[in-house]
């Protein structure tokens, strides 16, 4: 057990925003900045629906999912050859670096992209090499994980899967994202059984919007390692008592589940109460480019607004490692790293 040393309120922003961290909830596509957005446009010589920057900019004022979903897909379409999927991925990775965030395992959305023409090796290859420079260019170690749309059907699912396969090494495993509401993880048990049979990692958007019912399946049927979200788990206290004793791990997205209304206000977000339940919750950015801000945002902020503690940072942090894909030696190592940052700060 790390004894986490006396830290004062006045220090703790500092140290967040130092520690050594992982993220393991960022959609890459969700990190297209509106400036991005139109220098990838005018290179591809697409017209967008809007002027300029602002102006797009100020269509970010989302009421729930979908609402952003909407606008997030429409951004995703100036992505078209190999190199734009890298540039996109390089961008995030120097935000990254620039958080301390040390290793990073990536969603990416293939369908939002084969829908349009693109072919799977493209959006791979693109993210694949941009992953292989972050760690020799920017010591930030990275993986992918290929995430179906859950508003589409199974069938498209394993359609995708198929096409991805010929590229097995150069994705870790699956996760399901989109419109959570109406679309119960249980329309994708058969895609995720053979994912599973694969040797792929599994994870699972779940109660972010849908009810801790959407999380049970997420883990009982679909067999997941880690819930993306599931802040609405704390309605039913007998989930709240597997994800502990399971060591289940949370992706949760303070700034995403602020502006998309998922709590009212920044000061109202359950994190503490995960914590304080026993939950290895960890925090993420989910789709930066949109929701204001990167990593140690979501820490700064979140910290600010609900008073959570240098002893929660330190949890979050072990938490975010412990959580990881990565193998035990490489999670020791990050943790020595955390533990060293704590103790000399
Ligand atoms: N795709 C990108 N961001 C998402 C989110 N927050 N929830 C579900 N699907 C998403
Ligand atoms: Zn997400």
């Amino acid at each position: 057990m790390f004894t986490v040393p006396p830290i004062s309120p006045e220090r703790l922003p500092e140290l967040l925003r130092l520690m050594p961290k992982a993220e393991l909830h960022i959609h890459i596509e969700g990190s297209l900045e509106p400036e991005l957005i139109f220098a990838l446009a005018q290179r591809n010589k697409i017209t967008l629906p809007y002027p300029d920057v602002e102006s797009l900019r100020r269509a970010y004022a989302f009421t729930n999912l979908q609402s952003f979903l909407d606008i997030y897909y429409a951004g995703a379409s100036v992505l078209i050859t190999e190199q734009d999927f890298y540039d996109m991925a390089r961008a995030y990775f120097v935000r990254a670096a620039a958080d301390n965030v040390v290793h990073a395992e990536l969603f990416f959305d293939p369908q939002t992209h084969t829908a349009r023409g693109i072919a799977m090796e493209t959006v791979i290859n693109g993210l694949h090499r941009a992953c292989v420079d972050a760690k020799a260019e920017l010591g930030v170690s990275a993986a992918l994980i290929l995430c179906f749309l859950r508003h589409l059907s199974e069938e498209e699912a394993f359609e995708t899967l198929e096409q991805a396969l010929p590229l097995r090494d150069k994705f870790i495993g699956v996760g399901l994202d989109s419109s959570e509401v109406g679309h119960p993880p249980e329309k994708f048990a058969r895609v995720f059984a053979r994912c599973r049979e694969l040797g792929l990692h599994l994870v699972a958007h779940a109660g972010e919007e849908g009810p801790p019912a959407y999380v049970w399946a997420a883990l009982d049927v679909l067999k997941v390692e880690r819930i993306d979200h599931g802040v609405q788990s704390v309605k039913d206290p007998a989930l709240m008592r597997r994800l502990a004793q399971d060591r289940i791990a949370l992706t949760v997205c303070p700034l995403s589940n602020q502006k998309l209304c998922v709590f009212p206000d920044l000061a109202d977000h359950n994190l503490g109460q995960l914590l304080d339940a026993g939950l290895a919750a960890t925090v993420n950015s989910d789709d930066p480019a949109y929701f204001g801000g990167y990593m140690n945002d979501n820490f700064v902020q979140t910290f600010a607004a609900t008073g959570l503690t240098a002893q929660h940072a330190y949890q979050l942090a072990a938490n975010s490692f412990e959580a990881s894909f990565i193998d035990e030696p490489a999670k020791r190592a990050f943790t020595e790293r955390l533990q060293n940052c704590f103790a000399t700060s």
